[in-house]
């Protein structure tokens, strides 16, 4: 018993070690925490039961029968964040670049399957130099194994990857598969082929992080959700995230109480909206300014700006808020911007979270790169996430709804269950100097009838009343009370009941 014991500890201690002290004072000179570490800061404190520390690979090639470390580079268990469990594996730079195992996959695999039985979310700290090389083919199926638990894990339990370390080749896929990407600012990246297949391929000279570093990430490919300066903000920053995702889609997300009145009114709002139709102005004001305490919980900020997206508070309750930006690209919708929200509806929907939709859109963003890129099949994946979505949807018409885009920013006709519009609101076809220009075309080379004809138009439909005539929208409201209905609007819908016909899944256009 006595010499059992001894073993345990001699073993355990040899787990923590990792790879040593060296490789240890290695990944802190490049500014990495260990898996260890990351664990214990990620985690409430002393909440982490570790699962398989005495897991060791089981390759006899390559001198590897002589290289064994308990835990086989990723340490894996489940704990608390602010008192509400996840699962975590957490890869161990230290032991053999913390590349995937056979083993070592199956320890991943095992505490995905039971965060799927228990509905528990799922935290990746990805920190790997890729298939285990030695092992060859029985590394690649390990990765096919994570995969397969990504896809049916997928709209179950959130699964989150934060980067923190090389994640290059296949292994980018199992992120890719998650609901959000986070990234640590010059110390981790994620690529198909790195720089010197890229070098031999195609003659292209590029860093690593140029090529898939955080802010490439973030800002151009639109892959990662956020980018942050270190491991320390990323794991506070992930644990501030998760307060905002029920643990399983059978769950409603987490309240948490606030001092802020749910009837707060806000008089600044009602010179939000300038005169001046084509004059911008930042709908994160708005967000902030109807948001419990004011906060905001943004994705994706450097990509597609001309649509924001992210998570609040209202009255307590968590909702995903998408709203045109009028400051970039005057809020249209354009392939990116389709796709950065669609997917955020979709998570918003799989996973029980309200949708709170502002709207002030002048249309699609019109030319040959957005046509022959597909703006069709992309723009139609917003439509249709809204459109199946059963969520409690709130929309809040700011200024322009026109043309499509009225129809794709949850509108009424995609089962908007509260639809309000500020005085400002435009409902129309299009804005009057386009309108005029097309049924007035005869008298294009008289000016003073097309400004009395634009006039004319605007009048008319540059307006809510036309839409409100119709029931298209459900009351016009005071910018200032914004805050006060969206909380009605939303305890009202807060037993929502909505299913979509049965089908084996839908076709959303990919
Ligand atoms: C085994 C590996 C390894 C791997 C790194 N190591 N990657 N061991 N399999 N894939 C080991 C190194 O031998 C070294 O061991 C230690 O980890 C640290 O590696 P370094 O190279 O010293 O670190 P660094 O300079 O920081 O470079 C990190 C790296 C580089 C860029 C990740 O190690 C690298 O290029 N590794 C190989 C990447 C790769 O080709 N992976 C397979 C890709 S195919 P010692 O003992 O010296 O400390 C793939 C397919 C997945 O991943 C498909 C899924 C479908």
């Amino acid at each position: 018993m006595q010499e059992i014991i001894r073993q345990l500890e001699e073993k355990r201690a040899a787990a923590r070690l990792g790879g040593g002290e060296k490789r240890i004072e290695a990944q802190h000179a490049k500014g990495k925490l260990t898996a260890r570490e990351r664990i214990a800061l990620f985690l409430d404190e002393g909440s982490f039961e570790e699962w398989d520390m005495f897991v060791e690979h089981d390759c006899h090639d390559f001198g590897m029968d002589e290289q064994r470390t308990p835990g086989d580079g990723v340490v894996t268990g489940h704990g608390l964040v602010n008192g509400r469990p996840v699962f975590v594996f957490s890869q161990d730079f230290t032991v053999f670049g913390g590349s995937l195992s056979a083993a070592h996959a199956r320890k991943i695999c095992k505490i995905m399957d039971q965060a799927m039985k228990v509905g528990v979310p799922v935290i990746g700290l990805n920190d790997s130099g890729g298939a285990r090389i030695q092992e060859g083919v029985a590394s690649l199926a390990g990765y096919a194994d994570v995969f397969q638990r990504n896809v049916l894990a997928s709209g179950v339990v959130p699964q989150i990857s934060l980067i923190m370390g090389p994640c290059a080749g296949g292994a980018v896929y199992s992120p890719a598969m998650t609901d959000f990407i986070f990234m640590v600012k010059d110390s981790s990246y994620m690529f198909v082929t790195g720089p010197e297949v890229v070098k031999t391929v195609t003659n292209e000279e590029v860093t690593a992080e140029d090529l898939g570093g955080a802010i490439t990430h973030t800002s151009k490919s639109g892959v990662a959700d956020l980018a942050f300066a270190d491991d320390v903000e990323a794991l506070l920053q992930l644990r501030r995230f998760l307060g905002y995702l029920p643990l399983n889609n059978r769950e409603a997300p987490p309240v948490r109480p606030t001092d802020d009145p749910a009837d707060r009114q806000d008089m600044s709002l009602d010179t939000l909206v300038p005169d001046n139709p084509n004059k911008p102005y930042d709908m994160k004001e708005l967000i902030a300014k109807i948001a419990d305490e004011g906060e905001f919980f943004e994705l994706q900020p450097d990509h597609a700006g001309n649509i924001v997206i992210g998570f609040a508070r209202i009255d307590g309750h968590p909702v995903g808020v998408v709203a045109n930006q009028p400051m970039v690209l005057a809020g249209c919708l354009d392939i990116d911007s389709s796709k950065k929200a669609a997917r955020f509806v979709r998570f918003c929907d799989a996973f029980n979270i309200p949708l709170v939709t502002l709207v002030d859109v002048p249309g699609f963003l019109p030319g040959t790169a957005q046509e022959y890129n597909g703006i069709i099949k992309h723009g139609a994946k917003l439509l249709f996430a809204y459109a199946e979505a059963t969520v409690p949807k709130v929309t809040v018409i700011t200024r322009k709804a026109y043309g499509g885009a009225y129809d794709v920013m949850s509108s009424k006709h995609l089962r908007g269950d509260v639809n309000y519009a500020w005085p400002s609101a435009e409902i129309a076809v299009m804005g009057p100097k386009g309108a005029v220009e097309i049924i007035f075309r005869a008298d294009r080379d008289d000016p003073d009838k097309i400004a009395r004809r634009t006039e004319e138009y605007r009048q008319k439909f540059a307006n809510p009343f036309v839409a409100g005539s119709l029931g298209f929208i459900d009351d016009v409201i005071q910018p200032h009370g914004t805050r006060r209905r969206l909380a009605k609007a939303l305890r009202l819908l807060r037993n929502k009941q909505l299913e979509n016909p049965w089908k084996k899944h839908d076709n959303i256009p990919l």
